[in-house]
């Protein structure tokens, strides 16, 4: 589509050249055919019915339309500065691209921040730093005893994102990536296609869907043991994620829109191309903790003894409570847990969800880790965080906070070249990120944009080691909430232990 439509114009403007060259009186000619043209669609509108303001304003209104569409577009190359751009802001976005290209990523003159601001935060750093080269603990090894595969990990590894909701492309290329740097790549709740198998470590989600790990019984998705060894015997799959919910749709089961269930995805989940297809919004293999850890258990075994773990955003704490309750009472437990902040991101999601539910990452993760402590299973369980970790800052703060390694979704997908146009649910990315159009997913090259996501990896990890160096400590393992510190009113400044575990 793309192709033709720059074939087409570059034919029009070749065929104008000529015309005007040869025949000089066709300027007047072409300037005449638009005027008629524009007073033939100003004619349509004042006697159409349909929109008032195009009745009221005929020609005109059709640019406050095309003003309204195109907003976002506008407000993000004409008017967005370094800190503003939501939900990434430019900042935050140049400097995942200048680490993915191996571009300059340091920055001139000083900080656009203001530190006096209340909610400003930094890290204290020493007098006598670490040498950078010399610092250790970017590996964090995963699974209880009840494991017989351990797996090492990178402390970041590319959060859940299905092909489907991304395109075939960006998997391989995100897969490839993972593969170069050696860290994980999460299926997301799609299930594993032929271009998650490039050869990077996996992380096979679970979802309510049971895509890849059941089948559909009489109307119902079910979890299917057989299926489910098939895929998580694999030897690129490491761990399991069982997923309850995401921070950007919690209580809400994913959303594959209608445009981008093509006849290939539709043949991996097991459904019917075409429509849209909603995940249930929880598990039908369980409906209590008591079950849920029998089924963690069922699927350890399964798997061959990986590591299994659940993601969820924090939402009823006396719910999320309990449930660490059935770990300490049965003895046990997942060997990780992935926390996702409402801030999170998606593919599709209804508004009010994305909005206004599911618990902001700090606080969910701080809970989590209190949790832990008090029912003495922190030693036994890993938690990973995801919440728009972009820089090395982000990782710290969470690593401090008490997450061992952390998830990142739209980080990978700027690193693969994405410009936050917030299209993902409409299958017209036009970097062929977030899309299945044939024509739009050509123009992402995998062969480039591998590199570029080992890139981003490789830099992020060693400017986490630069920040743990200047903080004097030398190891990634050590850093604690007693070193981040936030302007909380105008004259105070407070470690973050003292905000959150005193
Ligand atoms: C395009 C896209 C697709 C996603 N798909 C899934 C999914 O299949 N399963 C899931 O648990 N989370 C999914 N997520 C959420 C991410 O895994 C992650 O938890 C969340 O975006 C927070 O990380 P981030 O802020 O680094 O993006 C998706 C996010 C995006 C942006």
């Amino acid at each position: 589509m793309r192709n033709t439509i720059l074939t087409i114009l570059f034919g029009i403007t070749v065929a104008f050249g000529v015309l005007v060259y040869f025949i000089p009186q066709i300027g007047t000619i072409i300037l005449l055919s638009i005027s008629g043209l524009l007073s033939l669609i100003a004619i349509y509108d004042s006697i159409q019915t349909k929109h008032s303001l195009l009745r009221a304003f005929p020609l005109v209104a059709r640019l406050r339309w095309l003003f309204e569409e195109e907003r976002d577009k506008i407000q993000q190359y004409f008017i967005e500065d370094n800190l503003n751009g939501t939900p990434i802001n430019r900042e935050k976005r140049s400097v995942v691209y200048q680490r993915a290209k191996l571009q300059k990523d340091t920055v001139p003159f000083g900080t656009q921040h203001n530190v006096y601001s209340k909610g400003y935060e930094f890290v204290k750093h020493s007098l006598f730093p670490k040498d950078h080269h010399h610092i250790n603990g970017e590996k964090v090894v995963f699974g209880s005893d009840k494991c017989t595969q351990k797996y090492e990990s990178s402390i970041i590894n590319i959060s859940a994102m299905s092909f489907g909701s991304l395109s075939k492309n960006a998997i391989m290329a995100l897969n490839q990536g993972a593969k170069m740097d050696g860290f994980a790549h999460n299926t997301g709740e799609g299930g594993i296609s032929p271009y998650h198998l490039q050869g990077g470590d996996l992380i096979f989600q679970v979802g309510t869907g049971y895509f890849g790990a059941g089948k559909s019984v009489d109307g119902k998705r079910v979890f299917d043991d057989a299926i489910f060894k098939e895929n998580a015997t694999r030897p690129e799959v490491k761990m399991i994620e069982i997923k309850f919910s995401q921070g950007a749709k919690p209580g809400h089961g994913g959303i594959l829109p209608a445009k981008k269930n093509t006849p290939e995805i539709a043949k991996i989940r097991a459904v019917e191309p075409g429509t849209q297809v909603d995940s249930p919004p929880s598990h039908s293999a369980f409906s209590d903790f008591k079950g849920m850890v029998t089924f963690i258990d069922k699927v350890r075994n399964l798997s061959g003894g990986k590591p299994v773990g659940i993601k969820f955003c924090v939402g009823n704490n006396e719910e999320i409570e309990e449930m660490f309750k059935t770990f300490s009472e049965a003895n046990n437990y997942p060997d990780f847990i992935s926390v996702d902040g409402g801030e999170g991101g998606t593919g599709a999601a209804p508004l009010e969800f994305t909005n206004y539910i599911g618990t902001p990452l700090v606080e969910g993760l701080v809970f989590v880790n209190k949790l832990l402590v008090k029912y003495k299973l922190k030693n036994n369980i890993r938690v990973i965080a995801s919440g728009k970790a972009v820089d090395a800052f982000d990782i710290v703060k969470y690593l401090a906070l008490g997450a061992d390694a952390v998830g990142m979704a739209r980080s990978f997908m700027l690193s693969l070249g994405c410009i936050q146009a917030r299209e993902c649910n409409l299958d017209t990315c036009p970097v062929g990120v977030a899309t299945q159009d044939a024509s739009l997913v050509e123009a992402l090259v995998v062969e480039k944009k591998n590199v570029r996501v080992k890139n981003y990896h490789n830099k992020t990890v060693a400017a986490v080691k630069e920040m743990t160096a200047a903080m004097g400590i030398e190891s990634i393992a050590d850093i604690k909430p007693s070193q981040v510190y936030r302007r909380r009113k105008d004259e105070e400044i407070v470690s973050l232990e003292e905000v959150y575990y005193k």
